[in-house]
């Protein structure tokens, strides 16, 4: 099954597989990682599943579409060059392994 690899603000990493088609907000919740909350169950309104995506990953990724640009505008931490709504990222081949960094506040 892919992974991925949630580095928590101080430094913690775990690694989690989630199956291919679940979404990285739900893995996470799913998991028990400290600091992605999913409030609204991924319906793009509370931006608080914000993560930053590591470089090598980040260009794999399909752009933002327009909700998710605009949500993260209002994410509680500032938003970085591959800041991500992680209820966004869809699990694929291609994203096995994928590494991001949960954003230091979600609220
Ligand atoms: S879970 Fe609410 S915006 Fe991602």
């Amino acid at each position: 099954m892919p992974y991925v690899i949630y580095t928590h603000p101080n430094g913690e990493r775990k690694e989690v597989e989630i199956p291919l088609g679940q979404n990285l907000m739900l893995g996470a919740t799913a998991h028990g990682i400290d600091g992605i909350h999913g409030d609204c169950g991924g319906a793009m309104s509370c931006a608080t599943c914000h993560v930053i995506i590591d470089d090598a990953f980040a260009a794999l990724l399909p752009a933002p579409d327009d909700t998710e640009n605009q949500m993260l505008d209002f994410t509680a931490a500032p938003r970085e060059a591959n800041s991500r709504l992680s209820c966004q990222i869809v699990m694929s081949d291609v994203l096995d392994g994928i590494a991001v960094r949960v954003a230091d506040s979600q609220v």
